[in-house]
């Protein structure tokens, strides 16, 4: 299979574009540079794209699937006008692309849309955008399913990930990746009061799998991804200690987003496990584990 990852410079699209390469696929990345690094690319034999979707129209050879990936993900953008213009115009081209070449298409929609509404979240929830990223992300939705015209068309609502290569996300990067820091630093772990605040953290490894199962969906759909369990922070430094050997306190500070903030996100997978056949294999302490693990190996705790 011949496949294009846009975003395979950062943290879920290099994952999945050296997972694709392993898979004996040939990948092209396409990438902004705006968060993605070469360093995530490293052992990547595919050719690398610097600019955004309208390099598509450089392509000369026949492409069998676009992963778009490519995104801005800072949730705290507030200027919808900067996050629109990347994040829908560009998929609109996208979009055109796939219709012109008659390709399949898996993209990146996030948990984002259901903001602050009721767990478990299912996939025909009324969306409760909280912020410009997650109105960006539902407007893909809408262009998605209007631009349907028979081949998979395919978006995933990724909840939490975490999981190697996420260094470049900056202060975007994942509350464990983020907590494992602050501990390795030999510093108690800051959270919010009191802690008990829930998400449902996906590993990147599951997320990869998930992203490729999709591609036999051969419909339209929207699916969940993530493990259908919630977890909370408190939890989360539980095993961050047990795979750091540490065994560091919390230290609960007062929450600033009170208004714009889910004490809650989980997944409902029934729709997912049934249409894709997937189910995470990682459990977050597994996930965790696996992940220290890899940051020991590669020292990519970022000090
Ligand atoms: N990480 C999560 O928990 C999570 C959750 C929900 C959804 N998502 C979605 O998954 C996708 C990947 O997220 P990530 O966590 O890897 O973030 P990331 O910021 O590491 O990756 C996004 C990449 O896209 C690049 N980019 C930005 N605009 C682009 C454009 N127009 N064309 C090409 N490249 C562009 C950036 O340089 C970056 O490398 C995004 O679409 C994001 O919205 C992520």
């Amino acid at each position: 299979m011949r496949c294009v990852v846009t975003g395979g410079a950062g943290f879920i699209g290099s994952n999945l574009a050296l997972e694709l390469e392993r898979l004996r696929n040939q990948v092209i990345v396409i990438d902004t540079f705006l968060k993605g690094n070469r360093k995530n690319l490293e052992g990547f034999k595919g050719e690398i794209i610097e600019g955004d979707e309208s390099k598509l129209s450089d392509i000369k050879e026949k492409i069998d699937v676009i992963f778009h990936l490519g995104a801005i993900t800072d949730t705290t953008i507030t200027n919808k006008e900067e996050m629109f213009r990347n994040n829908v115009d560009d998929f609109k081209l996208v979009l055109d692309f796939c219709k012109k070449n008659n390709c399949k298409l898996i993209y990146a929609s996030s948990a984002a849309i259901y903001g602050d509404g009721e767990s478990p979240m299912k996939e025909d929830d009324e969306p409760r955008s909280l912020n410009a990223y997650a109105e960006s992300k539902l407007e893909m939705e809408k262009m998605a399913k209007q631009a349907f015209k028979g081949n998979t068309l395919v978006g995933l609502r990724y909840f939490n990930v975490f999981g190697p290569r996420e260094h470049f996300k900056g202060k975007m990067a994942s509350m464990i990746y983020k907590l494992a820091r602050q501990m390795r630093a030999g510093k108690n772990p800051r959270i919010f009061k009191y802690g008990e605040q829930k998400r449902d953290h996906v590993y990147v490894k599951d997320v990869v799998k998930a992203t490729i199962k999709a591609l036999t969906y051969p419909d339209f759909g929207v699916f969940n991804v993530g493990t259908g369990k919630a977890t909370s922070f408190n939890e989360i430094i539980k095993f961050l200690n047990e795979a750091l050997g540490t065994s560091y306190e919390p230290e609960y500070f007062d929450n600033p987003y009170k208004r714009a903030y889910q004490d809650l996100t989980m997944a409902d997978m029934s729709k997912s496990e049934k249409n894709l056949g997937f189910k995470a294999e990682y459990t977050v302490k597994e996930g965790i584990k696996d992940y220290i693990n890899w940051l020991n190996n590669t020292g990519w705790y970022g000090e």
